[in-house]
């Protein structure tokens, strides 16, 4: 059945491609028409569905409800605690309505930007939902992120509200979200509004004038909101990531082709049907939350679950537990989810009746074939198709993925493009690179959920991703395209790091390393680990005024690289060097480095400006004292 399917469909016509996505465009509900599907004139800066007038929020709940289906559960909360609350299309509606109001009460108009730094509570989706409503473009910070970087955040956008909660629930214990955007807030003077959700009852400090509880202003708001359409090219939100500088970038993402593809991929990878329930395990801080949880399923009426903590609590059984409960027919995770499960043990998940599974899926880094066959044997009964779906912050949805029941998936292989969807392998020169060949993974056409420039940074858009070989969008991914055709993904060619599925620069965990008063220098590289995929290790030059002696330093280091970027980024290993491995032209050479990480024979490093020094770098390596544990 393979090669019935076109590998990479640059075969199609440029008018087949735009006729196939002006099909799928009748999947939303536009107040106006389109008049071309897309205009490329301006190339890379993409209109896609031009003239078109739509809106996402009514797209997302509205239309279900005036269709018949308002009595249809969107979403069955989970709370970590072990509250419930299902919530119908026709109470999502209200509640969006409510929140629409309240914002546009707090003199939030469209083009405002609003930040949200929230729980996985229902909350989350209906500020979402309502401002995609109002047109005002929302910013999710995930809520592992720090103060620091909820502040660049929110000054970067120049965000006037910023929706919070006092906390959420994580592994049992009440954790505080509130702290942080006060610290935040007071930094930006832009922020006029902080509007928080009752979440955990914690006491939390109060803010005279700044701060409104949610329930007061959302809850007596009017549950009735007209929307407005907006234009197809209006912005939707900015979801910042990390690029191969220090500085995270805005991706921008906007309304009428970003809708269409995300309703378009979930409703075909995913094989929804009427009565399914799907759940992402994503936070709504990452883009597998906006397009898999947000947008995607909700544009096409889906019913989800929606869980606020984590797979290990109260127990091990927790993520089985509640598919059982609920039925769950398509469960979306990622990888490093998939082997931290695994390494528990089958005999968790084999208490469950999980028989409900028709579709899984991965996203987020390579999964591994012994965590592919385990997927599907230990939770989809053998039988599950995968769809490992490779995409990024940037494509805004799913780009290749064996569409289930088509394609027989290879364990570790995202297998092919999607309809619609031109991808290649090419060389170092751009060529195609013929099967059984390795090379950069990039996207030769236009497509409609793509990011259409960085926030604030046209220049940067264009020399980021179109610059390698002109007219073509590179990824930053490494593939390899196989004997049949099929494409594997061999991770990230740039110095994009990919823990636990999030992604992290070295750049910005070493300016996070400098920073610190102590330190001179700072090297990080990404460490193969068998859980996360990859672990951060850094190497560091202490100043020569530092305490060297100090034992604390290492432990201080990772506590610094918390509070300047949040937990995600701390290294697992910090190891205190007297120098770095760099060539003639000061260049880091991190391959010698990651050598050492990964515990290998360092390899040629006959470049270096100093061929001694890695014999000291590893001296010092090897008697740091437990870095593992600090
Ligand atoms: C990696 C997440 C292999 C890849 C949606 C990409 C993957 C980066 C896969 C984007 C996959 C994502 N197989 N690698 N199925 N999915 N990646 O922006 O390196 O957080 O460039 O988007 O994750 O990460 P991002």
């Amino acid at each position: 059945m393979t090669d019935t399917v076109p590998m990479i469909d640059s075969e199609l016509s440029e008018q087949e491609r735009l006729e196939y996505w002006a099909g799928e465009a009748t999947r939303v509900t536009w107040n106006a028409p389109f008049t071309e599907v897309l205009d490329w004139s301006d190339a890379p800066f993409a209109k896609w569905f031009v003239g078109g007038r739509l809106n996402a929020g009514y797209n997302c709940v509205d239309r279900h409800v005036e269709a018949g289906h308002g009595d249809r559960v969107a979403f069955h909360f989970v709370g970590e605690p072990g509250d419930t609350r299902s919530i119908s299309y026709r109470e999502l509606q209200q509640e969006v309505g409510r929140a629409a109001n309240a914002l546009t009460t707090l003199g939030v108009v469209a083009g405002d930007r609003i930040a949200i730094y929230l729980p996985m509570i229902p909350e989350a989706v209906v500020a979402m939902l309502a401002c995609a409503r109002i047109g005002a473009p929302h910013t999710v910070v995930f809520g592992g992120f720090s103060a620091d970087a909820l502040a660049a955040r929110i000054a970067d956008r120049d965000a006037k509200v910023v929706v919070t909660a006092d906390g959420g629930f994580r592994r049992g214990r009440p954790s505080a979200l509130k702290p942080a955007v006060d610290d935040a807030a007071d930094r930006c003077p832009g922020v006029e509004h902080v509007l928080v959700v009752r979440r955990t009852g914690e006491p939390i400090e109060w803010h005279e004038g700044r701060d409104l509880w949610w329930h007061d202003v959302v809850g007596t708001a009017s549950p009735v909101h007209a929307p407005e359409a907006f234009d197809s090219e209006h912005p939707l939100f900015i979801m910042y990531t990390s690029g191969t500088t220090g500085a995270p970038k805005g991706i921008l993402h906007t309304t009428g082709g970003y809708l269409v593809q995300v309703a378009s991929s979930f409703e075909t990878v995913f094989d929804h049907r009427p009565g399914d329930v799907y759940w992402c395990t994503a936070d709504v801080g990452w883009i597998t939350g906006h397009s898999y949880i947000v947008y995607g399923p909700l544009a096409a009426g889906a019913t989800q679950v929606l869980y606020e903590g984590t797979p290990d609590a109260p127990h091990r059984g927790r993520w089985w537990e509640i598919i059982a409960q609920y039925g769950v027919t398509q469960f979306y995770t990622a990888p490093t989810a998939i082997r931290t499960t695994m390494k528990w043990g089958d005999d968790i998940p084999a208490a469950y009746d999980l028989t409900s599974i028709r579709v899984l899926g991965s996203v987020g880094e390579p999964i591994n074939p012994e965590a592919h066959r385990w997927y599907r044997d230990t939770i989809g009964g053998g039988t599950a198709p995968i769809v490992d779906t490779w995409w990024q912050t940037e494509t805004g949805a799913q780009m290749i993925a064996p569409l289930p029941g088509m394609v027989d998936a290879k364990p570790g292989a995202a297998t092919a493009a999607l309809p619609g969807i031109a991808i290649d392998v090419v060389d170092d020169s751009g060529a195609s690179v013929p099967n059984g060949h390795d090379g950069y993974l990039v996207v030769r056409e236009p497509w409609p959920a793509m990011l259409r420039t960085i926030w604030g940074d046209d220049a940067r858009y264009v020399e980021t991703y179109w610059s390698r070989w002109p007219g073509v969008y590179f990824a930053g991914d490494g593939a390899r395209r196989d004997e049949d055709g099929h494409i594997w993904l061999l991770g990230r060619v740039d110095d994009v790091m990919n823990v636990s599925g999030h992604r992290l620069s070295t750049a910005e965990v070493e300016s996070a390393l400098v920073s610190h008063a102590a330190v001179a220098e700072a090297a990080v590289v990404a460490a193969s680990d068998p859980t996360s995929g990859q672990a951060i290790v850094a190497f560091v030059i202490l100043r020569e005024d530092a305490d060297a002696a100090n034992p604390g330093i290492v432990a201080e280091l990772r506590a610094h690289v918390g509070r300047e970027i949040g937990a995600i980024a701390k290294p697992r290993e910090v190891f205190v060097v007297p120098e770095l491995p760099k060539t003639r032209s000061g260049k880091i050479m991190r391959r010698l480095l990651r050598d050492l990480a990964e515990q290998r024979e360092t390899g040629d490093a006959t470049t270096l400006a100093d061929t001694a020094v890695m014999a000291v770098i590893t001296a010092a390596v090897a008697g740091a004292p437990d870095a593992k544990e600090a």
